[in-house]
C-alpha cells in the first residue's frame, strides 16, 4: 500500500461577503499517494483552485481536515508546522502573466523562498540554487538578470516552475499550469513536470477542466463539479467505465483519434437539475474497488451494473 502524503476529509469552504454566504467547496474528501500525480478535474468555478489555496492555506476550510505527509494542517496551527508546509508544498498558480512580479529580476523572483527562509548559506550557494533551477526548466543563467517582461508566456511559466523547484518541495500544486500557454508548447511543459516527478518522487496535484490533458499525466483522477467530487478513479479505469453522468459528458466532449467515431459521436449534455434529490441523497461510496462515485442507493447500484 501506497504511503498517503495528502489527506482532504469532508472538506468544505465557504466564502462569506456581508451577509451572503457561498460554499464553493462541499464535503471533499480525498488521498494523494507519495510519489503519484493525482488530477482535479472539473468545469469553470467548480472549485478546483479553492481547494488548492486552501491546501496551502491561504484560504481557510470551513469545515474538515486536511494533513499532509501525517500531520494536520487546517486551523490553527504552530510556526514551525507552517513553515514545514510553505517549504514543501509549493504551488504553480493558474496564470503566469499574473504572478510574476514584473519589477524584479528572475534571480530574485527565484530566490525569494529562499530568502524567506534562510535556505542558502552564502551568496555562491544561492546563485548555485537559482542556475540550477533555472536549467531544471530549460531556462539559461544569463536569464537570471532579466525581468518577466523580456519573457513569452511559456518561458514565464517555465519562471513558476523554477520557483517552485528552488524551494525542493515535496508536493506540488499544479493549477491548470498550461492552459494559459500555447498549443505547441503545452506538451513541453507537462513533459517537463513528468520529467521531474520522476526524478525526485515529487506528488502532484494538477487542476484541469478537461480530461484529454490529464490522460497521460495523471495516475488517478477526480471529477469535480459545483463544489462536490462526483467519481474519483485511477486514470484508464475512469476512461473505460465511467459511471456518473457528469463524468459522461467530460468525456463526451474528449476528441477522439478516429474521424468516423468521432463523426458519429453525441455530446452527452449534464444537466444538474436533472440529480436533485428529495430523498435517498448521494453519498461517496464505492462501486469498484478504488472507483468512487457520488450516488444514491439506487444509482449505485445501477452504476455496479452497467459495468457487469
Ligand atoms: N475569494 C472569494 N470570494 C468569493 N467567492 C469566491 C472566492 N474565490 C472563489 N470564489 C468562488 O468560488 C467558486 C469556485 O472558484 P474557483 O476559483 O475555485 O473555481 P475553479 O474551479 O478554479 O475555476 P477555473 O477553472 O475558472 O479556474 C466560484 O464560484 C468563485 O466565484
Ligand atoms: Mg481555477
Amino acid at each position: 500500500m501506497s504511503k498517503t502524503i495528502l489527506s482532504v476529509k469532508n472538506l468544505d469552504v465557504t466564502f462569506k461577503n456581508g451577509r451572503e454566504s457561498f460554499t464553493a467547496v462541499k464535503n471533499v474528501s480525498f488521498d494523494v499517494y507519495e510519489g503519484e500525480s493525482f488530477a482535479l478535474v472539473g468545469e469553470s468555478g467548480s472549485g478546483k483552485t479553492t481547494i488548492g489555496r486552501t491546501i496551502i492555506r491561504i484560504n481557510p476550510a470551513s469545515a474538515g481536515e486536511i494533513a499532509f505527509d501525517g500531520r494536520k494542517i487546517s486551523g490553527v496551527i504552530d510556526k514551525e508546522l507552517d513553515t514545514y508546509i510553505i517549504r514543501n508544498i509549493q504551488m504553480i498558480f493558474q496564470d503566469p502573466m499574473a504572478s510574476l512580479n514584473e519589477r524584479a529580476t528572475i534571480d530574485y523572483i527565484v530566490s525569494e523562498g529562499l530568502y524567506n527562509f534562510n535556505l542558502f548559506k552564502d551568496e555562491a550557494e544561492r546563485r548555485e540554487k537559482v542556475f540550477k533551477a533555472l536549467n531544471d526548466v530549460g531556462l539559461l543563467e544569463e536569464h537570471a538578470e532579466r525581468y518577466p517582461h523580456e519573457f513569452s508566456g511559456g518561458q514565464r511559466q517555465r519562471i513558476c516552475i523554477a520557483r517552485v523547484l528552488a524551494m525542493q518541495p515535496k508536493f506540488i500544486i499544479a493549477d491548470e499550469p498550461i492552459s494559459a500557454l500555447d498549443v505547441s508548447i503545452r506538451a513541453q511543459v507537462l513533459n517537463l513536470l513528468r520529467d521531474l516527478k520522476q526524478e525526485r518522487g515529487l506528488s502532484y496535484l494538477f487542476i484541469a477542466h478537461d480530461l484529454t490533458v490529464v490522460r497521460y499525466f495523471a495516475d488517478r483522477i477526480a471529477v469535480i463539479h459545483q463544489g462536490q467530487l462526483k467519481e474519483l478513479a485511477a486514470t484508464e479505469e475512469l476512461f473505460a467505465r465511467p459511471l456518473h453522468p457528469y463524468t459522461k459528458s467530460l468525456l463526451s466532449a474528449v476528441p477522439m483519434p478516429d474521424p468516423d467515431v468521432e463523426k458519429d459521436k453525441k455530446l452527452i449534455v449534464y444537466d444538474p437539475t436533472m440529480h436533485e434529490y428529495e430523498t435517498d441523497k448521494p453519498s461517496w461510496r464505492e462501486i469498484f474497488p478504488g472507483h468512487f462515485a457520488l450516488a444514491n442507493e439506487k444509482e449505485a447500484a445501477e452504476y455496479a451494473a452497467a459495468y457487469r
